[in-house]
């Protein structure tokens, strides 16, 4: 497979010749116990770098209630190519599209050598 190739989409669109990477499955906590900041449950606020919280109405297995956190979770992708590296696209994006992340090679709109060189 060609990384920096204009025709290789792995999941997710490409929009001017750059690529996003969604991840299918973020990392999820749950938390028993009060909300935080009185927080009532169904309501939802964002966490983090990239995450968002949810209040949750008790249940049979959570007496008090609780609160579920999303994050984007952990991704791995190996470039063939030292000069591509992998960036968060819209890093000030609400959850989840804050956690796409974008391939860059020389020659993409916003490409930076600073982050070339698998040093990210
Ligand atoms: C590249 O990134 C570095 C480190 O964030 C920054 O100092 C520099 O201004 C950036 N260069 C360009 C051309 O955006």
């Amino acid at each position: 497979m060609e990384v920096c190739g204009k025709m290789l989409i792995l999941s997710g669109v490409a929009v001017a010749a750059m690529f996003f990477f969604s991840p299918a499955h973020g990392a999820m906590m749950l938390s028993p116990g009060a909300c935080p900041d009185g927080k009532q449950p169904g309501e939802s606020w964002s966490s983090g770098d990239c995450g968002e919280c949810t209040c949750l109405a008790p249940t049979d297995w959570m007496s008090e209630g609780g609160y579920s956190c999303a994050s984007c979770g952990v991704y791995s992708i190996q470039l063939d190519n030292p000069q591509c590296y992998t960036t968060k696209e819209t890093p000030d994006a609400s959850y989840p599209q804050c956690c796409n992340i974008a391939v860059r090679c020389p020659g993409d709109d916003g490409y930076n050598e600073t982050y070339a060189n698998g040093s990210n």
